[in-house]
C-alpha cells in the first residue's frame, strides 16, 4: 500500500491521507508511515470511507489498546469500543446531539489521556455540525516569551464531573454513579506538553475539562485558563471540518483540542468513535 498526503491547511496541521482502504488490515510498514504522519500533522483525514464496526475497530488497533468509555449507555451494545455520537442513538445507546459542543481534549481528565481518537460518519446533516480543531502546538509557539516562561513548569487539574453535570442540565444526563465517578477522579497534568517521540511543545490545557492550575489562587488560575483557551481558540490555530458521509478524521489529542458545532437537529447525526489509550502526558 502507498499512501500519499495532500495538506488541508496552509500550516502542517491537517493532511488528507490518500490511497487507503480502511476496510482491508493495513501492514506494518504503512501502520509506521501514519503514525509518522500523525506526530508530524495531529490531524489526518480520509475521505470516501466505508468500513464496518470490526474495520474500525481493526485499524484504530493499529495505533495501541482501545479506550472504554466511563459512560456505558453511550457505547454500542457489542463494541464497547465504539462510542456512538448519535443524536437519534443507535441500538438503544443514549441519544447525543450536544456531546463535544464545549472546546476539550478527548478524557484528558485521566491519568494517562487517550493519544488518539478516530471519529467516522455514518450520517450528516445537509448543513452545519462541523468539528473545529485547534493546533495546539501552533498555539503554544505563537505565545510570547514572558508568557512561555511563566507556563512551562506549572501543571493543571483536569476532571469529568463538573461538566458532565453541566452537560446535563435540564435533565439531559443522568448522574454519574459512585461506580463511575471513582472510575474519574481529578488528575494533574502539565500545562506546556511534549510529545516525546518529536519533543514539540503543545498547550494542554482545555474548556471542556481543565479546572485549574496549580499553585494558583482561584481567580488568577481562572485568568490564566481563560486566556489560554481564548488564545488557543483563534481562528489562526483553528481548522473546521465539514463532514461528508464516510470520512474518518484521526486527531492527536495530545496536540489539539476540539469543538463540536450546531446544526439542525431534525437531521439524523451519526459519529462513530474509537479513543487510543494513551501514556502519562510530560
Ligand atoms: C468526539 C467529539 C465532536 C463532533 O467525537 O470526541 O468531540 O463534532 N465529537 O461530533
Ligand atoms: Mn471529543
Amino acid at each position: 500500500m502507498t499512501i500519499s498526503t495532500k495538506p488541508m491547511t496552509t500550516t502542517r496541521f491537517v493532511v488528507e491521507v490518500e490511497g487507503i482502504d480502511l476496510s482491508k488490515p493495513v501492514d506494518g510498514a504503512t501502520v509506521a508511515a501514519l503514525r509518522k504522519e500523525i506526530n508530524e500533522h495531529s490531524i489526518l483525514v480520509f475521505r470516501g470511507q466505508s468500513i464496518d464496526n470490526d474495520q474500525h475497530v481493526a485499524f484504530s488497533r493499529n495505533f495501541g489498546d482501545l479506550e472504554i468509555h466511563t459512560v456505558k449507555q453511550y457505547l454500542l451494545p457489542d463494541y464497547p469500543e465504539i462510542i456512538a455520537l448519535a443524536n437519534r442513538g443507535e441500538n438503544g445507546t443514549t441519544p447525543i446531539d450536544n456531546g463535544g459542543a464545549y472546546w476539550h481534549t478527548d478524557i484528558s481528565y485521566k491519568a494517562k489521556p487517550p493519544m488518539g481518537s478516530l471519529l467516522y460518519s455514518l450520517e450528516v446533516p445537509p448543513e452545519g455540525g462541523d468539528t473545529m480543531f485547534a493546533d495546539m502546538y501552533a498555539a503554544y509557539d505563537a505565545l510570547d516569551d514572558d508568557m512561555k516562561a511563566r507556563i512551562d513548569d506549572l501543571r493543571a487539574v483536569h476532571g469529568y464531573e463538573a461538566r458532565f453535570t453541566k452537560m446535563g442540565e435540564g435533565g439531559k444526563r443522568p448522574k454519574l454513579s459512585a461506580e463511575q465517578l471513582a472510575e474519574v477522579p481529578d488528575v494533574s497534568h502539565p500545562v506546556v506538553r511534549i510529545n516525546p517521540e518529536t519533543g514539540r511543545k503543545a498547550l494542554y490545557v482545555n474548556e471542556g475539562f481543565t479546572l485549574s492550575i496549580e499553585g494558583l489562587p482561584m481567580d488568577e488560575s481562572r485568568d490564566l485558563l481563560d486566556t489560554l483557551n481564548a488564545h488557543a481558540m483563534q481562528p489562526d490555530f483553528v481548522y473546521s471540518h465539514h463532514w461528508r458521509v464516510g470520512d474518518l478524521v484521526f486527531w492527536d489529542n495530545r496536540a489539539v483540542m476540539h469543538c463540536a458545532t450546531g446544526y439542525d437537529t431534525s437531521y439524523a447525526r451519526t459519529m462513530h468513535r474509537t479513543t487510543i489509550q494513551g501514556d502519562m502526558p510530560i
